[in-house]
């Protein structure tokens, strides 16, 4: 083993930053041993100097992170800060200086992974971020290195566990989706503002990084059409069961038509009970993989916190200790097929439609020529009638966005639709 140790600066020393601090510390034997050298902690870049952070030698922290990485003896930087900036300037300031880096960063890798990847390669140095795609669970190492040689078509997943627990109280207690939200922030799975999660820009961001990697393809989080889960209600929740579905907020990176293109997507969607994700619960998050040769293959586990998260930074950081010791890189970008990203219009799925239509004769026939004309075609019909008005339940064949909203436009302007309850797609089937 070399004796000269692997120096590691870490930016960042939150939830997941303090764990990985204590996990190099606790298993510094281990980690030496498997990397082929020792590793040493060379600072720790805070925004709050003075708090108190166990394990964590304050001679070692400072709130200048850029002198930090310009220090120009560190091997590997840790980037655990989130956000755009500083982190992007510090994770290219740090490869300028010669460091590789690890991050957890969502957001900066979909936002500009293009171009951070691009710094890397320019002075040679890693960039990796297992820990960016839901949390603990192996899922950019097996798609960039174990399905290198296969065909990935789908890549299907709950990516988001805060959205998760959500959908899933709603589920098992029938409680609407305040009740519901409300439950996860006083447990502590949803932040005080939980626009990012239930909004869905948190598994865009990383439905943009697991598509780039799927399809060899650049994918930006603008590419990447998002829709929340804040309009689910407990009908839509009594709509699915009857359909022996259930609802999950899903991120959905497909190969497109004949392959000629790809998309990538975010929106609550039915899958069935007997899908494998339907039975992912609580806050759990699992990736459901589609490829030509392995078939199919679910990756499953915890996809936050503190600990789990820092598995993946360590696994990274292994990685790349090893790369450093042995003179290498590991793979870099992979974007050689270069293929478009179609817009949602192109999108073809199934469909539920809840509508609200006055109960009388001829309304149904109506609304199938709607369909028809729009060339979406029905798979089952059902209707409840009460007082002079009706819901009718349309569950349709696969039909592409762009036909389904012309059929739902002119729905809405039908004098016997009294208004559109909701609109589900369904998927995983
Ligand atoms: N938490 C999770 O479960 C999880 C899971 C997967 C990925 N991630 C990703 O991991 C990253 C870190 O998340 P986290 O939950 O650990 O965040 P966090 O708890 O908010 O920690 C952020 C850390 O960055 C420090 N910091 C903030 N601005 C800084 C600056 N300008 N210069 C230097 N340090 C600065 C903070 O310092 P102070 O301590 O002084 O405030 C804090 O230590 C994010 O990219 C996140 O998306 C997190």
């Amino acid at each position: 083993m070399r004796t000269r140790p692997l120096k590691v600066a870490l930016l960042g020393c939150g939830v997941v930053g303090s764990e990985v601090a204590r996990i190099m510390t606790t298993h510094a034997d281990d980690l030496a041993a498997r990397i082929g050298a020792p590793v040493e902690l060379a600072g720790v870049a805070v925004r709050r100097p003075d708090k108190v952070r166990e394990g964590i030698d304050p001679a070692l922290v400072t709130t200048d992170a850029t002198a930090l990485v310009k220090r120009g003896d560190l091997d590997i930087v840790v980037e655990v800060i989130g956000g755009i900036e500083p982190a992007r300037t510090l994770i290219t300031t740090a490869f300028e200086h010669g460091a590789s880096v690890v991050s957890a960063n969502k957001a900066l890798l979909a936002q500009d992974g293009a171009a951070l990847h691009a710094a890397a390669d320019e002075h040679g140095k890693d960039l990796y971020y297992e820990a960016a795609v839901a949390g603990a669970i192996p899922l950019i190492r097996p798609l960039r290195e174990s399905l290198a040689g296969d065909k990935v078509n789908r890549v299907l997943g709950i990516v988001n566990g805060t959205t998760n627990f959500i959908l899933d109280k709603m589920d098992t207690t029938g409680a609407g989706y305040q009740e519901a939200l409300d439950e996860a922030t006083a447990l502590g799975y949803a932040e005080a503002d939980p626009t990012a999660d239930v909004e869905g820009f948190d598994a865009a961001a990383k439905a943009a990084i697991l598509a780039g990697i799927a399809f060899h393809t650049r994918v930006r989080l603008d590419d990447v059409y998002r829709e929340g889960m804040s309009e689910v209600t407990a009908a839509d929740f009594a709509s699915a069961k009857e359909m022996g579905c259930t609802i999950k907020l899903l991120a959905i990176c497909e190969r497109a038509g004949d392959g000629a293109s790809v998309t990538a997507r975010v929106h609550p969607a039915m899958i069935p009970l007997s899908h494998p994700l339907a039975s992912v619960r609580g806050a759990y998050n699992a990736v459901f993989v589609e490829s030509d040769a392995s078939g199919q293959l679910m990756f499953y586990g915890p996809g936050a916190g503190g600990a789990p998260t820092a598995s993946a930074v360590l696994g990274d950081l292994v990685a790349v200790g090893r790369n450093r010791i042995s003179g290498t890189t590991g793979p870099g970008e992979s974007a050689y097929a270069a293929l478009p990203v179609s817009s949602m219009g192109e999108v073809v799925t199934r469909y539920h439609i809840s509508l609200d239509v006055a109960d009388k004769p001829g309304v149904l026939a109506q609304v199938a020529t709607v369909f028809a004309e729009h060339g979406v075609s029905i798979d089952t019909v059902r209707q409840q009638g009460k007082d002079g008005e009706a819901s009718l339940v349309v569950v349709t064949h696969r039909a592409s966005d762009a036909a389904l909203g012309g059929t739902v436009e002119a729905l809405r302007n039908l004098d016997t639709v009294r208004g559109v309850a909701s609109i589900m797609r369904v998927e995983g089937e």
